[in-house]
């Protein structure tokens, strides 16, 4: 073999070498079983980042809370020893308190609110305050719907219906404060423990959209649903930043762009889907009830007692009036 051809195999072979270790697989953490708005997102985002790196790049979906608790996957990515996640946004507010400006109880009123508020000018600042705050960058969203009220004990419409009940909230202080504001202290509690402390009797209740209670099977251990709707649930795709910016330019825009595409996917999913998982839902043995008086005592305690405690830390009551302004009202 000549000196030429020698080198050629030997540029060849590590060139080869070199596509091999680049290749990764990046790990990705599920707070929700499978089936629901996370795994949709997350799915959908993974198909397309693959195909966007001409398919050397995957992503493998733990879903279930298998790499830890919500909350605990926010710590993990900030130091970089997991990529990415998807979680509700009630469990990144501790670690970057001006997103809860999106988990005020009614601020959001539809999914229209949900999806204007995201993509425009407050998601992009929300965006570079949670890089700043908590060392990881959303780089997408899933619409879940509308939190309601689940119980195993009667059915809820008025806020004297709620008194005594033992009700599970995620560690938020946001919706602790609005549960003291109907009149009862709610028990924090990381979502891994949820099912079990539902299933023991340990808690009565707990609130989550339909798509979330349908796809942790809280059917089986629930009987009760109040379409309360106090909160519009935002589920973002993070990435650990440290991981985002060890990336090639040409795999961050591949992020980046499969974050967009998957947000899209996933306004069509819950469309396509929510009010079928609802009819199941009542298949199922749930009686699903409104509040009383259009919602009227539910709404009034919790804007009057929570909003003005929070100003502060979403960034002012001027934030909000933004917000608030942003939607038209
Ligand atoms: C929670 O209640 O902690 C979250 O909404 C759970 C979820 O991510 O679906």
């Amino acid at each position: 073999m000549t000196l030429r051809s020698k080198s050629g195999l030997l540029a060849l072979a590590l060139l080869l070498a070199m596509t091999t270790v680049e290749a990764k697989t990046f790990r990705m953490a599920l707070g929700d079983a499978q089936g629901g708005t996370q795994w949709e997102l997350g799915t959908k985002f993974a198909e397309l980042f693959n195909a966007k790196t001409g398919g050397k790049h995957k992503i493998r979906l733990y879903a279930n809370g298998q790499l830890g608790s919500e909350q605990d996957t926010v710590n993990d990515a900030a130091i970089g020893t997991l990529d990415f996640s998807v979680l509700a946004i009630n469990n990144i507010t501790p670690f970057s308190p001006s997103v809860g400006v999106l988990t005020l109880p009614y601020v959001i009123q539809s999914l229209d609110d949900a999806v204007k508020l995201t993509r425009g000018e407050v998601g992009k600042e929300l965006v570079e305050n949670t890089i700043r705050d908590a060392g990881v960058r959303i780089v997408g969203w899933a619409y879940s719907g509308f939190r309601v009220l689940t119980n195993s004990k009667r059915p809820v419409k008025t806020l004297d219906d709620l008194q005594g009940m033992v009700i599970r909230v995620p560690k938020n202080e946001i919706m602790i404060a609005t549960y003291q504001a109907w009149g009862v202290n709610p028990t924090p509690m990381a979502w891994a423990e949820t099912f079990a402390a539902l299933q023991q009797g340990v808690v009565d209740g707990q609130d989550n959209p339909y798509i979330t209670n349908h796809a942790m099977k809280f059917y089986e251990v629930q009987k009760y649903i109040t379409n309360i709707r106090y909160i519009f649930s935002l589920e973002p795709l993070i990435i650990s930043e440290a991981v985002f910016q060890d990336q090639k330019t040409e795999v961050q825009k591949a992020i980046l762009e499969a974050g967009q595409e998957a947000t899209l996917h996933s306004v069509a999913y819950i469309n396509a889907t929510e009010a079928s998982i609802k009819q199941d839902l009542a298949a199922k043995g749930m009686e699903i009830s409104d509040p009383a008086n259009d919602e009227n005592e539910w709404i009034e305690k919790a804007t009057t007692a929570v909003w003005p405690k929070y100003y502060d830390s979403i960034g002012g009551k001027a934030k909000l009036d933004q917000v608030l302004k942003l939607l038209g009202r």
